[in-house]
This record gives structure tokens, sequence and C-alpha cells, in this order.
């Protein structure tokens, strides 16, 4: 039985209506949900109802992760607070962070979040090239910061006819092989999106503007989770260092082992950044993001401090994070239950009219509702309406992208096959409704009605070998990561 709560739930909604900002979306405005409670890849509410959470990709090792839990418990009631002071946890969280990395990228700041390491990473990048100018792409988002609103298309596009464009943001197509430019038939998508980019770089030359910095992510997750081509990123890096600007890889969403093939989603497109900036999985819910980038690059800021940058909370919880993923192997786990999700939804898509695409990487699974196939015209209501019919089923989802017609899953790494099976069988049947319902009104063609019986056939369990599987040396394992293993969660159940 859950434990009675100080305020029930409509007590609760009326004070949040009340004393917190409006701007503050709630997931499921109309009918919001009261989470009390959260263990591995499910939430509880306030009637002790389970739901299978398929977004939240803060709790990257699972909720409530019990090392995770232990480690930092132990911690706060050892040091909270030492910005200022020599602490190993700080020095020994950045010596495994780096470990993970390309050697170039050898220095760490810390910090409390996502805006906060990106805001970083642009006084970096205008230190290091006394140039301000950034481009960006315009399906991004990077913070909630002022300067990030201004590089963050898809929000400052929210704010409508308001908002100015700043001088010092140049904004170059999202590569998006499914809806833009150029599509996945056209020949070397990657080069031609890449020219793009490189045509707005030469205008803002021609405009007497300087740029300083490419900033992006290595899969677009506020597009909708959207992969750039083959080629767009080794092209671009390379000419954007030409003309003495550096790139940024915004690893907030994609880092941390969740692309499944790789630890750092830049290593998908075979590129090393100059500064890679991390936030929301590292510490598994708890504030912690970093930026991490050459020598160079970070002995060109004079000043920089952060009262809750590197404490040792959260580096302690920052290191449990990176035991956790490496010796529960979570970076394979990535890969084969990712496939598993991103198999199932191609399996059902011919099925579907209104399943445009099925894409992503890893964790990271972005599925776009269209009106038909044809028109690819987004099925934004649809969308609306399958992530509320989903959460009914107990089934946590979300929507991306400009038109919020792609739902998008990122879930816990323990997340499993058994999950991605329901999740896929549940999503078909409920996308099946909605289809006849929209060809009942003559909104879709429903030339082939979908068939609620998912090929489950597809969904395999494939064993594979982890590149970050621990080695021989690692064998030889170390006091702290047999604890690591022994804090599961079957001990805390
Ligand atoms: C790609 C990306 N960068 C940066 C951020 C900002 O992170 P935070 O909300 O922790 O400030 C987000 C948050 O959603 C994000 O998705």
């Amino acid at each position: 039985m859950p434990e009675k709560p100080e305020f029930s739930f409509r007590q609760t909604l009326h004070m949040r209506r009340n004393f917190i900002g409006r701007s503050c979306k709630l997931h499921f405005e109309a009918a919001p949900l009261k989470i009390v409670r959260a263990s591995r890849q499910y939430l509880y509410d306030d009637t002790g109802q389970e739901y299978l959470d398929c977004i939240n990709n803060t709790s990257h090792v699972g909720h409530c992760h019990p090392h995770v839990v232990g480690v930092g418990q132990e911690q706060m009631a050892k040091l909270c607070s030492s910005s200022g002071f020599l602490n190993e946890q700080t020095t020994m969280y950045a010596k495994h962070l780096i470990s993970t990395l390309p050697e170039s990228l050898c220095v760490c700041f810390f910090l409390s979040s996502g805006s906060e390491a990106n805001d970083l990473a642009l006084r970096l990048a205008a230190a290091y090239t006394k140039k301000k100018d950034v481009i960006c792409l315009d399906g991004a988002y990077h913070g909630n910061l002022g300067t990030l609103v201004e590089i963050s298309p898809v929000r400052y596009k929210k704010i409508g006819s308001a908002h100015q464009p700043r001088e010092w943001v140049h904004v170059a197509p999202t590569p998006n092989t499914f809806r833009g430019k150029f599509d996945a038939k056209t020949e070397n998508p990657g080069l031609l999106y890449a020219n793009e980019l490189i045509k707005v770089f030469q205008k803002a030359y021609q405009d007497g503007r300087q740029i300083g910095a490419f900033i992006s992510e290595p899969v677009i997750s506020a597009s909708g989770m959207v992969i750039p081509p083959e080629n767009y990123f080794p092209c671009i890096y390379r000419y954007v260092r030409e003309q003495g600007a550096i790139c940024i890889a915004d690893e907030v969403q994609c880092g941390l082992g969740r692309c499944g093939e790789q630890f750092w989603g830049f290593q998908l497109h075979n590129v090393v950044p100059d500064i890679v900036t991390i936030g929301k999985p590292v510490g598994n819910g708890y504030p912690l993001a970093a930026v991490i980038t050459t020598k160079e690059i970070a002995d060109s800021l004079m000043d920089f401090t952060s009262t809750f940058g590197g404490n040792p909370v959260a580096c302690a919880i920052g290191r449990a994070v990176l035991e956790v993923i490496e010796n529960e192997k979570l970076v394979s786990s990535a890969k084969n239950v990712g496939k598993c999700l991103k198999d199932g939804f191609k399996a059902i898509q011919p099925k579907h009219p209104m399943i445009g695409d099925v894409r992503g990487v890893g964790m990271l699974i972005g599925v776009e509702l269209v009106m038909d196939k044809e028109s690819k015209k987004p099925a934004r209501e649809a969308a609306e309406i399958l992530i509320y019919k989903m959460k009914e089923r107990k089934i946590i989802m979300g929507t991306e992208g400009k038109d919020k017609n792609v739902i998008v899953l990122s879930p816990p790494l323990c997340f499993t096959t058994d999950n991605a099976r329901y999740v896929v069988q549940h999503f078909s049947e409920v996308l099946a409704n909605i289809e006849s319902e929209a060809a009942s009104v003559g909104l879709t063609n429903l030339d082939e009605v979908g068939s609620t019986n998912v090929p489950l056939d597809v969904i395999t369990d494939e064993p594979s070998i982890s590149i970050h599987a621990l080695s021989d040396e690692d064998d030889e394992e170390d006091e702290e990561s047999s604890a690591a293993k022994r804090a599961r969660y079957e001990e805390v159940d």
C-alpha cells in the first residue's frame, strides 16, 4: 500500500497551478500524474499504480539504482559542499570520465545542468577563438539559459513573433533525410546538407560576422531522434576547423552509452569534437553536468567558479553511475534492447499508414506519425492522442519534433526485451484504433488497415559483447567495483 500522502492529488494539482509558473508544463497537462516513487524502469503514482517509463533518460541506469543511492547517501553524510578545496571524489570522477573519451579531451569542468554546461562551452569557444558567433541547427534545443534559448530554434520559435533572432546566431538546416531538402534517396545527402551549413557560414562572413563555434547534438533529439547522414559531421568538422572555429558536441541526451554502439554519440560519426557537454544521465537524476575539452581550450578561460559544480556528492554519484554502466554492461544492453524496439516498430510500419518513419540508434528511438505516407503531413493530434491512450495502458511515452508528431522513446537502460515487445504490441493496437477513427472521418487513407498482430519473432534477444565489457584486467576488480556489483536491485527487493 502506498504511504498516505500529506496532500491529495487534487490539492497538489491546485497548489501547483497556483504556486508554480504556468510555463512549466506538466507531462500529460490535461490529465497529469502524481508520481511518488520509482524503481528500475517503472514509475508509481499516488494510488500505487505502476507505469512503464519509456522516456526518463535522466534515470539512465534505472530509477533509484541502489548502488547510486547508497553512494550518494554515504557521501551526503560525510561531506556535501567544499567548493574551492581539494576533494578526491571530484578528481577521481574527472579521471574516470576522461578515460571514456578520446585522448585530446582531457580536462573537465563540473556544473549542475546541461544548460550550464552548454553555456560554459560557448564561453570557452569565444575565449579560445576570440569569436563570439555560433552556428546551430534549426531543429536544435540546447537549454534554458538566455544564451541557449537563442541557439535553440525549436524553443524560440515557440515564443513566436516576439522573438528577435540574434545577430551572433547563424542557423543551418537540420540534416533530416525523412523530412527536409534532401531525402535518403538523394545521392550523398550528408555532403549536400553539409554544403547547406557551409553556405550559412559563408553568408555570415560576407556580412562581416566571425563564427567561433558550431554546436550540435550527434543525434538530434529535439527534432525527434534525427541521425545526421554519413559524411555530414566529418565534412562539417573539417570545414569549421579550417575557418578557425571549433566544434561542440552536445551529448546531454545521447551520451554515456545510450546509443548502444558506442559510449559517446559523436563516435557514431567518426569525429572528435573540441568540446563535449554532458548532463541529464550523468547523475542518474541528481543535478550533475560537465564540460570536457582540450587542455588548450580549457586554459583559454581565465576564471570560472561554480558553487555546486563538482561537489563531492555529485561526483560520488557520477562515479557510481559509470560503475553501474560498466558492471551491468548497459552499453550492450542499450544496443540489443534498442534494436528490439527499433526492429519491432519497423516490423509494424508497413501495416500502419500513419507510421512515416522509424529511426534512432540504441535506446534513442523516434517513430514519426504522418497523415499519410505520400504527403508526410505531420499527424500531431494523432501523436498526442496516442501518448494519452498509451498512458491509459500504463506506458509513458513522449512527443518531440517541430510538429510534435514524433513519438520518442529514451528509457532507462535497464529496459528489457520483454518491455520492448510489450510497448510495440500496445503501440500497434492503439495506433490501429486511431487510424480507423481517422479513416472513418476521411482524415487518413486506410487502404491497408493496421493489423494489431505484431510479428514478435522480429524481436529477438541477441547475445552480444559489450564494447565496454570488462577486460581481463578489469576482472581483478577493486573493492569499490565489487561493492557496486553487490548493490543491485535484487538485494533491495
Ligand atoms: C540536447 C539538450 N541539451 C541541453 C539540455 C539542457 O539540459 P538541462 O535541462 O539539464 O539544463 C537539454 C535538456 O533537455 C537537451 O535535451
